[in-house]
């Protein structure tokens, strides 16, 4: 029976009446020649229908009370689609809710056909069940085989195989037995816990709501029963709030001078005030002080809530951090290993860069290696250059800094990511992380006799790098040079890294973007400090206009190694200098991202030496750089 489109209803009671009944969410696979939209509208019609308009209502009521009902979170579950949506780009996914005495009911319809593999992933990242549909004539096929792969990928453990159209096969029982012996084989290969099949006619509703006459010699459970009863153990089952606390900062919130909090919904978990936190992409660690939610204060919070914590101590987190407790610590690292649905016509490029996205993260992805190609037929592995449209692989991702995750089959919020195309910004990929892989730490270097410190010996030095930093025309170079004719004098080796030279080889695919110019850098540091193990002093010029990137260089090297010197001249002196006539083209417009014109220079904090350039000649200031050399053997 349907409830009535006007009926109007007691939110409060309402939700009251909800929450005390479980919900099974489940997502049906298969095309309307299957006859999927002929069982979906059977199962809204013979149960108590709750229409959509009273849900969204519901659902805006919930979001104003502030009730944490189930109704506010009928999304999706990775963030990234979340994004997605509000792009305004569609994917096509339906959600119906129907309700019986026993139950309520989320239901995720997808359009059938093979290319709308994204759409069915949508759908199934947040079911607990999948209802498979196979039309009874036709048996098993590869769409048969490709829904299944993704939804046991996705983490759905519990599958009901209905095959319908059973009066098109006059209810022949050798039939429906050679579908599930084929499907049982199959699965076996999958990750599946439970199968169940049912023989049913969606058009007469034989063994969908009322047993079937017709067969007899079929004793199991009609549908409807079986989605009644069956035991949920997907995610959604409550489970959530009995695994790791998973909190992924959604904003740093901060209304005034007093209060510092994180923002976010809790993925997973519990959290309780008092309790020991760890953030993870700092490794620092604070307590809970405060856990706010919609209607005030709070004593502890569970998964689904959306809270704000703030902590006793500032400790440096921002968007995108996973906060956790510190005894269940999740992977921090810029490399794992996972499957990817391919969701685009344009194939999947190993090395092309994606804008990667957490369930509140983003960073800048790579593949690196795509280890093989899954054949949904026959579970084969094959080896392949790329992904098409709705195949799947296994790859290795590099990410372009550490970030926070678990495994997919751990949590499915943290375990996902999805992969965007930085110009188009459509995704192009779904996927869920196996492990991560910790790219310094597995390759091993070889314990070799000869080492930094013999070569240092050798060559009666202490192997360092000299980071020159500074506008374009301070004089980093000059002094450089300078520097190293007099160190070249008095028997040291050196070697020289210079923008204008390490630009034309290794570097000549860069240009002057932020992002280029970080990668240069990057590059450069990775060469200094190679110098520096073969034992020499490495004199490195560079604009190197960032203070993360120059931090990043520091850290590469051992203490004392990294010897930063800020050429300190006023961009007023660089510009009257402008020994390459750059400045002129740029304040002309004709050069673009020049520095200290309309690209920015972070000056320095804890530059090791100050040269001010304008004050004294090279001369002067490269023996200023020798007494510092001098004064720290
Ligand atoms: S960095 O910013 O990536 O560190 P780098 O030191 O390698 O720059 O190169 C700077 C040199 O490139 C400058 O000295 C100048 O000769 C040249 N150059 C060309 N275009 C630019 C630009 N847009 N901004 C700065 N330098 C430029």
């Amino acid at each position: 029976m349907a409830s009535s489109h006007t009926a109007k209803i007691d939110i409060e009671a309402f939700l009251a009446a909800q929450d005390a009944k479980d919900q099974l969410r489940f997502i049906t696979c298969g095309s309307v020649d299957d006859g999927k939209s002929t069982l979906l509208g059977r199962l809204l019609y013979d149960s108590k229908t709750v229409f959509e308009d009273q849900l969204s209502a519901t659902e805006s009521e919930s979001k104003k009370y502030g009730t944490q009902g189930e109704q506010v979170d009928l999304a999706l579950l990775v963030d990234g689609l979340q994004a997605e949506r509000e792009q305004g780009i569609t994917i096509d996914v339906a959600y119906r809710y129907f309700e019986t005495d026993k139950r309520k009911f989320i239901a995720a319809d997808t359009p059938g056909h093979e290319q709308y593999t994204r759409n069915m992933a949508t759908g199934a990242s947040t079911a607990d069940l999948a209802v498979i549909l196979i039309d009874a004539r036709r048996g098993i096929l590869t769409q048969t085989r490709r829904h299944s792969y993704i939804v046991s990928l996705l983490g759905i453990r519990q599958v009901v195989l209905a095959v319908n159209k059973m009066d098109l096969v006059d209810y022949d029982q050798s039939t429906f037995d050679a579908i599930f012996d084929e499907y049982v084989t199959f699965a076996k290969q999958l990750n599946l816990e439970e199968v169940h099949a049912i023989p049913l006619s969606a058009l007469t509703g034989e063994n969908v709501f009322g047993p079937a006459e017709t067969m007899a010699w079929y004793d199991g459970p009609t549908l409807m029963t079986l989605l009644e009863e069956i035991e949920i153990r997907g995610d959604r089952a409550g489970h959530e709030r009995e695994k790791a606390f998973r909190f992924p900062v959604q904003w740093v919130n901060r209304p005034n001078h007093d209060f510092r909090g994180f923002s976010g919904t809790i993925a997973s978990g519990k959290v309780a005030l008092g309790e020991s936190i760890l953030a993870s992409l700092s490794g620092k660690t604070s307590k809970v002080k405060r856990i706010v939610g919609p209607g005030g204060d709070l004593e502890e919070a569970i998964a689904g809530q959306a809270v704000t914590l703030a902590l006793e101590d500032e400790i440096d987190i921002s968007r995108g951090d996973l906060l956790t407790h510190p005894r269940s610590a999740p992977e921090v690292v810029d490399q794992f290993a996972a499957h990817v649905i391919w969701m685009d016509s344009e194939a999947m490029l190993p090395e092309r860069t994606y804008v990667v996205r957490f369930a509140t993260d983003q960073a800048i992805a790579r593949v690196t290696d795509l280890t093989h190609l899954i054949d949904v037929n026959t579970l084969d592995r094959h080896a392949a250059k790329t992904l098409g449209l709705n195949e799947v692989g296994y790859c290795k991702i590099a990410i372009d800094r550490s970030v926070a995750f678990d495994a997919y089959k751990d949590n499915r919020q943290t375990g996902a990511f999805i992969l965007v195309d930085k110009f188009t910004n459509a995704t192009v990929a779904a996927g869920m992380i196996d492990f991560g892989l910790r790219r310094a730490s597995n390759i091993e270097w070889h314990d070799m006799k000869v080492d930094k410190a013999t070569r240092a010996q050798i060559n009666g030095q202490k192997p360092r790098v000299l980071w020159f930093t500074g506008l374009s025309g301070s004089g980093k170079s000059t002094v450089a040079d300078r520097l190293e004719q007099k160190l070249h004098a008095i028997g040291k080796r050196t070697y020289l890294l210079d923008g204008d030279n390490v630009r034309h080889g290794l570097n000549k695919d860069l240009g002057f973007t932020d992002q280029d110019r970080v990668e240069n850098v990057r590059r450069v540091a990775e060469v200094a400090r190679l110098m520096v193990d073969a034992g020499l002093i490495v004199l490195a010029s560079f604009i190197s206009p960032f203070r993360s990137e120059r931090q990043m260089a520091r850290a590469l090297m051992e203490e004392g190694e990294f010897v930063e010197v800020f050429v300190d001249t006023p961009i007023e002196i660089c510009e009257e200098r402008d020994p390459k006539g750059l400045y002129k083209k740029a304040r002309a417009g004709e050069l673009k991202n020049f520095t200290g014109i309309d690209s920015d220079y972070e000056i320095p904090e804890n530059a090791e030496i100050t040269l001010k350039s304008g004050e004294a000649d090279p001369d002067t200031l490269a023996d200023q750089i020798i007494s510092y050399l001098e004064a720290h053997p």
